[in-house]
């Protein structure tokens, strides 16, 4: 009794019947077995009373990993069911292929350690937990603790903890070969992890922070521990580390960027302004337009500008902007090339364009063809509609009075009483044009319709004929002057 601050609730009946249940079926097997190799009969007894009548040990962890100088704690947990009078913890060490060791027992409260190790293994009974300190290497194995309960019978139960014993792992350090840097598709290059301190070591390569894997190029040797890369490309260019872990600590080199040499790749002009079209820029006469080449390439190339006249090629600038000023310029098209060159990696490479002259004013606006302005277009639409009315209004002005006399001189009188119908503000079109004035004598009695050019008025048919008709006039005094009264 006095153990229920050791009890755990697992003992339930179904979990015990099922238990016994198992026990006939594996005591069936286990009898053969004894008859077979002829093993201690009494032994075997003993563990059959324990696994059944409640006594449990427990480990969180079957497998314990120590920092080798440090304290290192097995923690194990047991609990029963039935009275007892004697509680005895013994903890046993062993090696593979050595004799298991005892380390220390204990019955109730009192401990009785091997005196060999009693200054290293301490337990602190009913509590079955051991306490290694300070662990070393040579306590690396695997630790036995046995628990046994005497009460009505002697109840037995047992479970094993593999301990390892580890030094942590030091910052790693990389070192790369060649450190002066490859040139690209001609070097190698290597990467090697050290590691001052640590067991146990896995080695892994991070490149932007992901795994490394093997690949065409990429090669690791045996423990990992080296990267080989061959040849190197641009795609290599990257920040690489190693990183080192074992079962007590994981620990991380500083970011390495190999050098390497590789390029040019992507040359092109560009200018401050100007238009390009492809490989041709045009630039005003009078304006300066300055060039400016790039390439990637490491290292940076070293740029020349050579000009282009006829059969003839001179270097006319290092560096990689040019400036051309047109006004200095006696041709209106002018070829040059930008040359970039590698000194490192030994290639080059090189664009070739055009610059045209372009004089300000109406050439201006015909090279420039579609890229006219809005305002430009604007005013030109604008420019365009005042001259159309201009030319409209003088075309109405003296082209339909002609017209009309002509008209005149035959017309029928019914083809002027239908007019009159159909007269009307329509449209302010119709208003304009020219007209006059007519007045009838009141001889024949016969109404005549005077000479009318475009209908006005809509009321005439109702209105005395013989009175004069209301009419605008347009100035042209001289042919008025013609008409007859
Ligand atoms: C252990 O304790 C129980 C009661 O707590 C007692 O009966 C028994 O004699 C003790 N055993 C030893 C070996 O002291
Ligand atoms: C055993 O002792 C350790 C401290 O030495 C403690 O942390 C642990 O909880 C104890 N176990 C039990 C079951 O009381
Ligand atoms: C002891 O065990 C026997 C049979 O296993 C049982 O008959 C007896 O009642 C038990 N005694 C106590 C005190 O539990
Ligand atoms: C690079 O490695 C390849 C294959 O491993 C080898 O053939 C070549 O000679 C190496 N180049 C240099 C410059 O070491
Ligand atoms: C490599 O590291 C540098 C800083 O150390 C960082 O600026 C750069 O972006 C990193 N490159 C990549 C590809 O992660
Ligand atoms: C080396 O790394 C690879 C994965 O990149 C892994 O599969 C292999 O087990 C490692 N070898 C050693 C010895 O750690
Ligand atoms: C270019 O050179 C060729 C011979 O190399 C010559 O026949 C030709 O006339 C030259 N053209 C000009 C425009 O100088
Ligand atoms: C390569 O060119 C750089 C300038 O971009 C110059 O500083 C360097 O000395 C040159 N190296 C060789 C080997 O010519």
């Amino acid at each position: 009794m006095g153990q229920d601050a050791f009890m755990e609730p697992f003992g339930d009946t179904l979990g015990v019947f099922q238990c016994k249940i198992y026990l006939l079926l594996f005591d069936i097997v286990a009898n053969c077995l004894l008859l077979r190799f002829k093993l201690s009969v009494s032994s075997y007894e003993i563990w059959k009373k324990g696994a059944c009548s409640g006594l449990k040990v427990t480990v969180p962890s079957h497998t314990v990993h120590g920092v080798r100088g440090q304290a290192l704690y097995l923690p194990v947990h047991y609990g029963f069911h039935t009275p007892a009078s004697d509680i005895q913890i013994i903890w046993l060490f062993e090696r593979p292929h050595t004799m298991p060791k005892y380390l220390l027992g204990s019955v109730n409260k009192s401990v009785v350690p091997d005196l060999e190790y009693q200054h290293k293994f301490t337990m602190m009974p009913p509590n079955a937990s051991l306490l290694i300190n300070p662990l070393q290497f040579p306590d690396e194995g695997n630790y036995i603790v046995k628990v046994n309960i005497q009460g009505n019978g002697t109840l037995s139960a047992s479970q094993k903890i593999q301990v390892t014993v580890d030094d942590p792992i030091t910052k790693p350090v990389v070192q790369i070969h060649p450190p002066s840097g490859a040139v690209e598709y001609v070097g190698n290059m290597t990467l090697t992890c050290h590691v001052e301190g640590g067991t146990r070591l896995a080695y892994q390569w991070l490149k932007n922070g992901r795994p490394v894997h093997t690949s065409s190029t990429y090669s690791f040797s045996p423990q990992n521990n080296t990267l080989h890369i061959a040849p190197v490309t641009k795609e290599d260019i990257g920040n690489y580390s190693c990183l080192v872990r074992n079962p007590v600590s994981e620990m991380e080199s500083d970011i390495i960027m190999p050098i390497i040499y590789y390029g040019p790749y992507g040359l092109q002009v560009n200018s401050d302004k100007g238009l390009k079209v492809g490989e041709v820029f045009t630039v005003d006469l009078g304006e300066a337009i300055l060039f400016d080449c790039s390439a990637d390439s490491h290292p940076p190339n070293t740029y020349s500008w050579i000009r282009r006249t006829d059969n003839t090629t001179y270097i006319i600038k290092h560096g990689p902007r040019l400036e051309v000023a047109s006004e200095k310029v006696a041709q209106k098209t002018m070829d040059y090339v930008c040359c970039a060159y590698n000194n490192i990696t030994g290639r080059q490479d090189e664009t070739h364009f055009t610059v045209i002259i372009t004089s300000v004013g109406l050439e201006k606006l015909a090279q420039k063809g579609k890229s006219l302005s809005p305002l430009a277009s604007i005013t030109g639409i604008s420019l365009f509609l005042i001259i159309s009315m201009c030319l409209l209004f003088l075309w109405k002005k003296y082209q339909p009075y002609k017209v009309i006399k002509q008209k005149l001189e035959g017309r029928p009188e019914t083809e002027y009483r239908k007019a009159q119908t159909f007269s009307g503000h329509e449209d302010a079109l119709d208003d304009f044009g020219i007209y006059e004035f007519v007045a009838f004598p009141d001889a024949s009695g016969v109404s005549r319709i005077p000479s009318r050019s475009v209908p006005v008025s809509d009321c005439v048919s109702g209105q005395d004929l013989h009175s004069t008709v209301y009419e605008v006039i347009q100035h042209i005094p001289a042919q008025q002057q013609d008409h007859p009264e």
